[in-house]
């Protein structure tokens, strides 16, 4: 069957970027200080045994990062960054805006990761790194702001190592009727979270990036996403557990998840393939 596969121009492109730019510098000049994370926050993967959030499966999936070069992509605020550094990593960040960048180095030196952490202001469209530089690139909720994914595919591959990998977490929008509901549900939203459906992640996305890696992933959060109504944790808590349940034995819920974790290996010897994530043996 064809598939009509869009043609994007290079200015098309850049407008997107100074686009994201402007929206995040304004952003981040309003919302954001740099802060002091407590060591919860990047000590309490390791007691996780079942993964009902996305984000903390993305960590897991990264592996043992000590002494790991690792690329934060869309680092935002650093906070992820420095969570990085905190668990052993050596960490390149990038982000589009500048403001973000800011607070992103004066975070690495409140937290004390100045040695370990290296933040530029740049998009993910142009990566300019030496070419397999990097065992792992993570990305939380930054593959959805890019309209132009077919364009960091091969960046991507490139500052890679062979055996390497590309771990994402993102929104997923597979339902537009899920989507519907969702904003017609009168709860406040966080400006970064206004995320039109056409620009969450979807299935077809991943097809983007087969060329060149293999591709893995797996949804998160059916019932647990009604957190934004139910504030009594535990119960949301049970909600999350259940939605592994339901994820597992009923795969034709998996489109109305809410988030999904997508990982890129870059092949040591160039080959295609794809699957879900926990169906086949890891360590490629
Ligand atoms: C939803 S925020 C996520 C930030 C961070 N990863 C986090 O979890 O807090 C998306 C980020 O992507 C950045 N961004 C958008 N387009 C970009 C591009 N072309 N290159 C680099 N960063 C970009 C924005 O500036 C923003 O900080």
């Amino acid at each position: 069957m064809w598939r009509v596969i869009p043609v994007h121009s290079k200015s098309d492109r850049k407008q997107e970027e100074q686009q994201e730019k402007q929206r995040h510098d304004d952003y981040y000049k309003k919302e954001s200080q740099p802060r002091i994370l407590a060591p919860v926050h990047w000590e309490k993967f390791d007691s996780i045994d079942r993964h009902i959030h996305g984000y903390t499966y993305s960590v897991k999936c990264l592996g043992n990062i000590k002494d790991k070069r690792v690329l934060d992509l869309g680092c935002g605020t650093g906070w992820f960054s420095v969570i990085l550094a905190k668990r052993g990593a050596l960490v390149d960040a990038i982000d589009i805006s500048s403001e973000a960048i800011n607070i992103a180095a004066a975070m690495a030196k409140i937290n004390e990761v100045v040695e370990r952490t290296s933040f530029r202001a740049g998009s993910v469209y142009e990566l300019d790194y030496p070419e397999n530089y990097f065992d792992l690139v993570i990305g939380q909720a930054i593959l959805h702001h890019l309209r132009h994914k077919d364009k960091v595919v091969m960046p991507l591959y490139r500052i890679i190592k062979p055996g390497g990998r590309a771990v994402f977490c993102e929104p997923f929008g597979e339902s537009r009727t899920l989507e519907r509901i969702r904003l017609a549900v009168p709860v406040p939203v966080d400006e970064e979270d206004k995320t039109h459906w056409d620009e969450q992640f979807k299935y077809r996305d991943l097809d983007t990036f087969r060329a060149l890696f293999k591709v893995r992933y797996r949804e998160f959060q059916l019932l647990s996403r009604l957190d934004r109504l139910i504030s009594y944790g535990p119960f949301v808590n049970f909600l999350g557990h259940l939605d592994l349940a339901l994820l597992r034995y009923f795969p034709f819920l998996r489109r109305y998840a809410r988030s999904i974790v997508v990982e890129l290996v870059k092949p040591k010897a160039k080959s295609t393939c794809s699957t879900r994530l926990g169906q086949i043996p890891t360590g490629l």
